[in-house]
C-alpha cells in the first residue's frame, strides 16, 4: 500500500460506472482503490459500456465486470446482486449520471447496478456527473435532495469546462478525492464485512423496527425567530447508523441538524415538537425499539405571528405566553405494546439519578440514559458521559466516550438484556 493512500485493505468496494465521458476517471479510481489494499466489483450499466470497455475495468479491478441482473447463457446468479449488497463495505456510484440518479432515487432496480444499490446495506457515495444545465435542473437536484434523505451521500460534482463546452458545475470530482471521501465513510469503527459480521451476530436486528429521534426542535415565534437548543443530532445519528449496521429497518425524525444522514436509514425531516410528535405517533405500532433521543422543546409561543414582530416602542420588558408542547415519549409509553422497548434520554444538572428514575416510571419506559451537561465532554459535544437505568434494575454508569462508541454501548446493553428474555 501507498504512504499517502488510506489503508483499505480487506475493504470490499462495489463501484457503480454509469454511461458519462467522465468514466474513463473510473479506471483510476479503481486503480486507486486497489492500491489502497480494497478488494473492487465494478458494475457497469450498458450505457457506461459505450465509454469504456469492461475489459479495462475487469483488469484492473481483477474481476470479471458485471452489468445485468439476468445474464445470458447464465443460469442461477440471478441473486448476486442481493450478495454483493451484503459484501460491500461501501458502495460507490461514480460517475453517476441524471439518469442512474433518478433511478437511485425512485428505486427503480433494472440493471445490476441499481439493483445492488437497492440490496446494499453499507455507506452509499453518489458522485453526480453530467452536463451544467442537466445538473442544477430542478428535476435532478430534486432527486439528489430524495438520495440525501434516504441516507446516500453526495458529493457535489465540481466546477470547470464540461464535454460540452459549456463551463459549470458538473464534472466528476477527481478519483483521489473520491477514494479520501469513501474512506472517511467507512471510517475506523467501520470494519471489514468479515469482522462486522461478528458485531451484528452477536446482537442482530434483522426483521427488526427501530425509529431514532434525533436533534433539537424549532419553534416559531414569528416567520424569522425561533425557540430552539443547542442540541447537535449527534447521538440520535450515530444511535440510527449503529442500528442500520446490525440489519434493522431504521427511520429517524430528526429535528433541523447539520449532519448528513446515516447510511441506511429512511429520515424525515421536521421542525417543530408537533411536526416531531406526528411523525413518532405514526409509526408508533410497528416500532420495536424507539431510541427518543431528541431535545424536545418543551413549550412553544402560543400564539406565533404570521409576519415578523415588530418591536414595541417602549422601554418595558417583552412578555412572552408559551403553551406545553405534546410529551413525545410519554404518549409512547401510554400506548406502549408489552414486547416494545422504550428508551429515553435525560438531561439533569441536579439530582439526576433520582429524576432520571421519575422520568422512566412517569413515561412508562424500559431505559433512561442521564447526563449532566455541565460536566466536562457530557453536554452537546461530540462526547457524552451516561448512566443508563432500566426498569426495576441497577444504574450503571458508562465512561466517558465519543457518541458513535456510546450509541454501540446502549444497543449492546438493551439488545442484550431483551434478546435474552426471548
Ligand atoms: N421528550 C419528549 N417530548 C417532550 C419532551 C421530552 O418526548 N415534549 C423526551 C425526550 O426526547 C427525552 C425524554 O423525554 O427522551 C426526557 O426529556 P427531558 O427534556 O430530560 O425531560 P422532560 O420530560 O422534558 O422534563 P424536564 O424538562 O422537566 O426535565
Amino acid at each position: 500500500m501507498s504512504a499517502s493512500l488510506p489503508d483499505l485493505s480487506g475493504r470490499h468496494v462495489v463501484l457503480g460506472v454509469t454511461g458519462s465521458i467522465a468514466a474513463y476517471k473510473s479506471a483510476l479510481l479503481v486503480r486507486l482503490l486497489k492500491k489502497a489494499g480494497a478488494e473492487v466489483q465494478v458494475l457497469m450499466t450498458p450505457g457506461a459500456e459505450r465509454f469504456i470497455p469492461p475489459l479495462t475495468l475487469g483488469t484492473l479491478s481483477e474481476k470479471e465486470v458485471l452489468t445485468e441482473i439476468f445474464p445470458e447463457n447464465e443460469e442461477g446468479s440471478w441473486t448476486k446482486h442481493v450478495a454483493l449488497g451484503q459484501w460491500a463495505d461501501l458502495f460507490v456510484v461514480a460517475p453517476a449520471t441524471a439518469q442512474t440518479i433518478a433511478k437511485l432515487a425512485h428505486g427503480f432496480c433494472d440493471s445490476m447496478l441499481t439493483a445492488t444499490a437497492l440490496s446494499a446495506r453499507c455507506p452509499l457515495l453518489v458522485c453526480p456527473t453530467m452536463d451544467r444545465d442537466m445538473y442544477r435542473h430542478a428535476a435532478t437536484q430534486d432527486n439528489l435532495e430524495r438520495l440525501r434523505e434516504i441516507g446516500y451521500a453526495v458529493m457535489p460534482a465540481e466546477h470547470g469546462e464540461l464535454a460540452s463546452g459549456l463551463v459549470g458545475k458538473g464534472r466528476m470530482p477527481e478519483p483521489e478525492a473520491i477514494l479520501e471521501r469513501g474512506a472517511e465513510m467507512m471510517g475506523d469503527e467501520h470494519k471489514p464485512a468479515a469482522d462486522r459480521a461478528s458485531d451484528s451476530d452477536t446482537f442482530p436486528l434483522t426483521d427488526t423496527e427501530v425509529l431514532v429521534t434525533a436533534g433539537p426542535t424549532r419553534e416559531p415565534l414569528d416567520p424569522v425567530r425561533v425557540l430552539t437548543n443547542p442540541s447537535t443530532g449527534t447521538m440520535g445519528y450515530a444511535l440510527a447508523e449503529a442500528a442500520a449496521r446490525r440489519g434493522a429497518s431504521v427511520t429517524l425524525v430528526s429535528g433541523p441538524t447539520t449532519l448528513d444522514p446515516p447510511p441506511g436509514s429512511e429520515v424525515l425531516h421536521v421542525q417543530t415538537a408537533e411536526e416531531m410528535n406526528e411523525a413518532v405517533q405514526a409509526r408508533r405500532d410497528t416500532a420495536d425499539y424507539v431510541f427518543m433521543a431528541a431535545a424536545v422543546a418543551d413549550y412553544t409561543p402560543a400564539d406565533p405571528s404570521s409576519t415578523k414582530r415588530k418591536k414595541e416602542d417602549t422601554d418595558e420588558d417583552l412578555a412572552l405566553h408559551l403553551c406545553r408542547t405534546p410529551d413525545i415519549l410519554k404518549t409512547l409509553g401510554a400506548y406502549k405494546r408489552p414486547d416494545q422497548v422504550l428508551i429515553g434520554f435525560a438531561l439533569e444538572t441536579d439530582d439526576a439519578l433520582e429524576n432520571a428514575r421519575h422520568k422512566l416510571e412517569e413515561k412508562n419506559l424500559d431505559w433512561i440514559a442521564v447526563n449532566n451537561p455541565t460536566e466536562e465532554g457530557a453536554g452537546f459535544g461530540p462526547t457524552n458521559r451516561v448512566t443508563l437505568l432500566r426498569r426495576n434494575g441497577p444504574a450503571e454508569e458508562l465512561p466517558l466516550m465519543p457518541k458513535a462508541d456510546l450509541a454501540k454501548a446502549l444497543l449492546d446493553r438493551v439488545l442484550m438484556s431483551h434478546q435474552e428474555q426471548g
